[in-house]
């Protein structure tokens, strides 16, 4: 079976093509053109100009995958595209495209949810088994979630305000270091030291639940208190990570006793999913996590973390076959749940 995915739910315009082939699913292609230079000066994701970049380029990135993946129209056997959650724009046109696709070579259109997307998209180059427990970091949500099976996602806990993601952009755009925030406060954090305390809004609630509203708050006051110089910059993203770093293990070991209560012979598999799992110091950090807690920790290449069409087709594939109905009466759902 080959499926041609396409994510368009925010500023990635997005194909891939995943191939199942004698027992064994690969990804052939994974095309992807990122907004960033038309989002830079607006340091934020503006809809209007995203809807405007999707149109531009879905057929050139689609012509690119199907090309790199060395297949034709005529190849495919299945459609995919991000049906949710997003920006509406974004997905009205990978839906729309999809289904015009689906039409013209007579092959079901599926429209998959984003966050499943993600939650999945550890099984492209891990050989990970179900039950998992997820700690999905992207620009929209924060969550702690336990994949049962595929399909099956019970939400543990999750932010009550900013995603994790944001909370990243919006304390970037405050210290003025550029946009997309994520790397640009990795890359700065490198040279800083962990020297001042922020707040942790959460941290001792007993519970799966996160807020980084408060946190950004913080970090607010810190900045119009002082000069911004380059090392004082460095230093606030360095203390900024940190603290990060400490919610999300607090949390995440909490859910590691809910998801070893409720499988107590099973292997602790725990993956960390979305553009934020990117993040190095991160990475690295939970690397000592799992050893400390017992658990197998699986991350994503980056490729995979941040939005990917591959994620979106490889969902397509795990969840149907060739005979899946058509969804051509589908409408964008841009606040989706899982
Ligand atoms: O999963 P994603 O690509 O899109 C959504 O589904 O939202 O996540 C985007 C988010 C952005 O907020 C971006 O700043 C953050 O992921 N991000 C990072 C890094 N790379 C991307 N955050 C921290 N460190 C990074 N290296
Ligand atoms: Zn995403």
């Amino acid at each position: 079976m080959v499926v041609l995915g396409i994510e368009t739910s925010c500023d990635e315009t997005a194909a891939s093509i995943v191939e199942h082939k004698n027992g064994k699913k690969k990804v052939l292609s994974n095309i992807l053109y990122s907004q960033f230079k038309e989002h830079k000066k607006y340091g934020g994701v503006v809809p209007e100009i995203a809807f405007r970049e999707h149109v531009k380029l879905i057929d050139k990135i689609i012509i690119k995958a199907l090309n790199k993946g060395k297949k034709k129209f005529k190849d495919i056997d299945l459609i995919a595209a991000t049906g949710g959650p997003g920006l509406h724009g974004g997905l009205l046109i990978g839906t729309t495209v999809a289904k015009s696709i689906s039409l013209s070579i007579n092959k079901p259109f599926v429209p998959i949810n984003h966050l499943e997307g993600h939650i999945l998209s550890p099984r492209i180059e891990y050989n990970l088994s179900f039950p998992f427990l997820v700690l999905l970091v992207t620009g929209g949500h924060t969550m702690l979630i336990i994949a049962h099976k595929i399909g099956k996602y019970e939400i543990l806990g999750l932010t009550l305000d900013d995603a994790l993601g944001e909370a990243f952009d919006k304390v970037a755009k405050l210290l003025n270091i550029g946009f997309p925030g994520g790397p640009q406060i990795e890359k700065y954090a490198k040279k800083g030291v962990p020297n001042i305390k922020f707040a942790q809004p959460l941290i001792n609630s007993n519970d799966c639940n996160f807020s980084f509203s408060g946190l950004k708050t913080s970090v607010l006051k810190k900045v119009s208190e002082k000069k911004n110089s380059i090392k004082f910059k460095e230093d606030v993203c360095a203390s900024f990570q940190y603290t990060i770093l400490n919610i999300l293990e607090k949390k995440s070991e909490l859910a590691l006793k809910i998801f070893k209560k409720k499988f107590p012979t099973k292997k602790k598999n725990f993956v960390i999913v979305g553009g934020v799992a990117s993040n190095l110091f991160l990475r690295k950090n939970f690397n000592k996590f799992a050893k400390k807690n017992n658990c197998k920790l699986f991350v994503p290449n980056k490729s995979f973390c941040t939005d990917n069409a591959a994620m979106i087709a490889w969902t397509a594939m795990e969840k149907y076959n060739k005979k899946k109905n058509n969804n051509l009466n589908f409408q964008p759902l841009p606040n989706w749940q899982i």
